[in-house]
């Protein structure tokens, strides 16, 4: 049985845009149905999922992220593949068009999981990966969070992701993120730190997180969260949730976080606001949430 479930990004989120943030889910998540209902890898439907995301400025990624404290877009984005433990991840990369496809490129390179920064860009180049002017990444809805949100306003919504698990039993994590507004130049967050804010294997679950990344990082939260579930798989949106309001109420900030688990079964849980959500399984209609 194949499943898949995709977000838009946890957070406090106005109602007016509600429609776009289900419409993007929904339209991102059946690019990623369509490689699984033709026996495609988990891996491949992840990174087509997210691709899509990026590419709808409605989303904190990719085309349309929001930027840090110069103004600036730079993203971050991470692949976690459950069969083997492949690993790729960027961060703090400007100018690249799809961060899922750089994260991917090295992962399949292999000798690195994560490249940061100028070097990022070089590998990107050098593995024609397109890249852009990375002015062309800010949209009119990134430039207004920028001009008219305070720094201690919680973000409108924040990094996209996807995971599946596909007709062998592979599954897969895939996030991407312009990580949170007005952040310093230079940081990463969350998304593309393994175990973190990404994590796949195929014994646990796959999950991808969004919100506060630096609780995500301090509380390891994926994998904590996979091996919680592994504990007491009966109820997964439970235990999701449990681990979400333990990591946040410990460190500060909120979030959300969607997952699969080795048989299929999807879940997704939020302190936030809203987030917008989409998932479909086998034989099963595709829904959504916000
Ligand atoms: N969760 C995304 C970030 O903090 O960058």
């Amino acid at each position: 049985m194949w499943s898949i479930i995709c977000h838009g990004g946890a957070g406090s989120i106005s109602s007016d845009v509600e429609t776009a943030h289900r419409e993007g889910c929904e339209g991102a998540l059946r690019a990623g149905i369509e490689i699984l209902e033709r026996g495609g890898a988990a891996l491949d439907a992840v990174c087509e999922t997210v691709r899509r995301l990026e590419d709808n400025p409605v989303f904190n990624a990719g085309i349309g992220a929001t930027v840090d404290e110069n103004g600036m877009v730079s993203c971050d984005a991470a692949v976690c593949n459950g069969r083997d433990l492949g690993y790729g991840a960027v961060g703090a990369v400007s100018g690249v068009r799809h961060p899922i496809d750089l994260a991917r490129a090295v992962m399949e390179d292999g000798r690195h999981a994560l490249l940061v920064g100028p070097g990022a860009i070089q590998f990107a180049r050098q593995r024609g990966i397109e890249l852009v002017d990375p002015k062309r990444m800010e949209t009119d809805p990134s430039r207004a969070r920028w001009w008219f949100t305070s720094a201690e306003s919680p973000p409108e919504g924040d990094t996209v992701g996807a995971v599946a698990r596909d007709r062998s039993g592979h599954l897969a994590a895939a996030t991407s993120t312009g990580g949170l507004l007005r952040k310093y130049a230079g940081r990463v967050g969350d998304s593309p730190i393994a175990g973190a804010g990404t994590y796949a294997r195929d014994d646990l679950g796959a999950v991808s997180a969004t919100g506060h990344g630096e609780t995500f990082m301090r509380t390891v939260f994926a994998f904590q969260a996979l091996q919680s579930l592994s504990r007491a798989p009966e109820a997964p949106e439970e235990v999701l949730r449990l681990e979400l309001d333990q990591a946040t109420a410990r460190i500060g900030g909120r979030g959300g976080a969607i997952l699969v688990l080795p048989d299929g079964r999807i879940a997704f849980a939020r302190n936030t606001d809203r987030m917008g959500v989409a998932w479909a399984a086998q034989g099963k209609p595709l829904q959504t949430a916000f």
